[in-house]
């Protein structure tokens, strides 16, 4: 068992978006250091399933929580019902994507998407950063995407949600270092998860595991991170070779070429 993990962060981790893909291996990660875990989601019986197995395998204690986190209101309901646990790792992962031409998706699908992708994430971290702060130890981590590093064509407001993510990170990894309190945003290019699912299998679809431990390895040592030898390729090329705008004509170009959502029209 990982011990300095657990002193740093323990007693309890808070991961949202812990029913499916990334959030339920950060949970699994999480659980096998040794700390106790709130599972956050909206299919209960696939968080209760989770929580089950963690039990069983880590012999550690789980909360699940139903939550809808486009609700106004979604954080009354986490903070009630975490109020007596030793927080001390949360982790903001739970979020949806809208990809195709701009107008494809529904304005309504597209606000849904700005708060739970931006305003859950932010409202979460404000709320636990300021607990971390008075207890004087704690870590946040965001998950981003590597679609932060430029303009994303074909996942226009979608990349710009994880834009604000990772700037938010970024600023608070500063702020929160003289505190004791490590802020991480993870930025995964496409990973196996629901999100991805029918996407053609290859190298650049990473499985989830080790994408969650590049995080987990990266909490206190630096502000985001990067998994996968491809992703940071990409990354390299569009943030340090090309100027912005040759950023965005490359990949546009790409994404125009591997998204199916990118070549259809407007659902009518
Ligand atoms: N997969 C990729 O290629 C990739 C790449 C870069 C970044 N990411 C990011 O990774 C994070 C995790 O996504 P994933 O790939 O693991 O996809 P996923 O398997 O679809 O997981 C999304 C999670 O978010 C939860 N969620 C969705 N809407 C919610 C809502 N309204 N309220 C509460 N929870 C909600 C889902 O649970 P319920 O449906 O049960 O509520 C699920 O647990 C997201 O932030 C995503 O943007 C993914």
């Amino acid at each position: 068992m990982d011990n300095t993990f657990l002193e740093k962060y323990g007693t309890w981790a808070i991961i949202t978006g812990a029913s499916s893909g990334i959030g339920a291996e950060f949970a699994r990660q999480i659980a096998a250091k040794g700390l106790n875990v709130v599972l956050i989601a909206r299919r209960k019986q696939l968080l209760e399933a989770l929580a089950h197995q963690l039990e069983e395998k880590y012999s550690v204690h789980t909360k699940t929580i139903e939550a809808d986190l486009i609700k106004d209101d979604f954080h009354h309901t986490i903070l009630d019902a975490t109020n007596d646990l030793d927080i001390g790792l949360l982790v903001n992962n739970a979020g949806m994507n809208c990809e195709g031409h701009f107008y494809r998706g529904s304005l309504e699908r597209n606000v849904q998407m700005l708060q739970l992708n931006t305003r859950a994430p932010f409202i979460l971290a404000y709320e636990f950063g300021k607990r971390f702060i008075s207890k004087g130890k704690g870590g946040i981590i965001f998950t981003s995407s590597i679609s932060a590093f430029s303009a994303h064509p074909f996942l226009s407001h979608y990349a710009a949600t994880k834009a604000y993510i990772l700037s938010l990170a970024e600023s608070m990894n500063y702020e929160f270092k003289d505190k004791n309190v490590d802020v991480l945003a993870l930025c995964p290019g496409m990973t196996k998860s629901e999100m991805t699912k029918g996407m053609k299998d290859g190298p650049m679809l990473m499985d989830a595991p080790p994408v969650v431990e590049t995080a987990l390895n990266n909490l206190g040592k630096t502000a985001y991170v990067v998994p996968g030898f491809i992703n940071k390729a990409q990354v390299f090329i569009n943030s340090r070779i090309l100027n912005r705008n040759g950023a965005k004509n490359l990949t546009g170009a790409m994404l125009k070429k591997i998204l199916p959502a990118a070549n259809k029209k407007k659902k009518k």
